[in-house]
């Protein structure tokens, strides 16, 4: 099931770049964004819940979802997928882990140092200072709904008074710039990309395997589906179809094991 391939191309690996998706976090419950049936952005609008403009309009309600999915996050655990990943820092000599996801699983799953691309549910901060802001405890409410649309209010700044947002990436705004290029070298330098659990339809993250494609790096997809890595200018050089708890523990145990 494992193309032989890529099990020596992993073993013989010095830099290992991975860029995870919504899919990696699919099996511990977190809904992904353009699944059918299930993705947030087949239920939810992206442009009142993810936009500056939504939050301008109608902060209570893009606060509240926020928080409905942190609360997802937080009752969450990783699931094989994260473990497995995690796994690889102990046996292949650099692992640069790149994720579009705003949950910590990675991190929770014992990944040393996570790049987020998309930022975390996890720190918010002021709109208008830009401190980050500290959720008071109880972390976790006990009676809280799933994700949902509910108003909540956000909190205000204590230093300047203006409203705290969400620490994502909406829309129409730009990715942490040291994240990014940190992301483009690594996916340029390493001898192997793997991209797990994304569909590669937001950009800038869908130009990494494209970058790391012309660049030389070998590049291995593993997603449900084979329509992830689909630009007709990215060489895939692996396709394992399936899903990701499954996959990624085979192929670490194939090479590792
Ligand atoms: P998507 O929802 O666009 O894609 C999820 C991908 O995961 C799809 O290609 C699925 O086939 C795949 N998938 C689902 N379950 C899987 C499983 N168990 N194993 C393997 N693959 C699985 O999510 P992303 O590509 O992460 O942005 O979306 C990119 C960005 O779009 C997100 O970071 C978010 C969203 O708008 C922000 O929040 C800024």
């Amino acid at each position: 099931m494992i193309p032989a391939a890529l099990i020596e191309q992993l073993r013989a690996c010095q830099h290992l770049a991975i860029l995870t998706g919504a899919g990696v976090s699919a099996e511990s419950g977190i809904p992904t964004f353009r699944d059918a049936l299930t993705g947030l952005w087949q239920r939810y609008s992206a442009e009142k819940l993810a936009s500056l403009a939504g939050f301008s309009k109608d902060p209570a309600l893009v606060w509240g979802w926020y928080e409905a999915r942190r609360q997802t996050v937080l009752r969450a655990i990783p699931n094989p997928a994260h473990i497995a990943i995690a796994k690889l820092a102990t046996y292949v000599p650099q692992v640069t882990l790149i994720t579009q996801n705003v949950d910590d699983l990675h991190e929770r799953a014992g990944s040393p140092e996570v790049i987020h691309l998309h930022g975390s549910l996890h720190h918010p901060r002021c709109v208008g200072c830009r401190r980050p802001y500290t959720f008071p405890d109880p972390i976790v409410y006990e009676d809280f709904e799933p994700i949902v649309e509910q108003r909540i209010n956000p909190p205000f700044c204590t230093h300047c008074g203006a409203l705290i947002r969400p620490g994502v990436v909406w829309f129409g705004e730009p990715l942490p710039v040291r994240a990014f290029s940190q992301a483009e070298a690594a996916c340029q330098a390493a001898d192997l990309l793997l991209v797990i659990g994304t569909s590669g339809m937001v950009y800038p993250a869908a130009n990494l395997p494209i970058l790391a494609s012309r660049a030389g790096v070998h590049v291995a997809e593993i997603n449900l589906t084979s329509h992830a890595l689909n630009q007709a200018d990215t060489h895939l050089d692996f396709s394992l179809i399936g899903k990701a708890g499954e996959i990624v523990p085979l192929l670490v145990d194939a090479a590792f094991g």
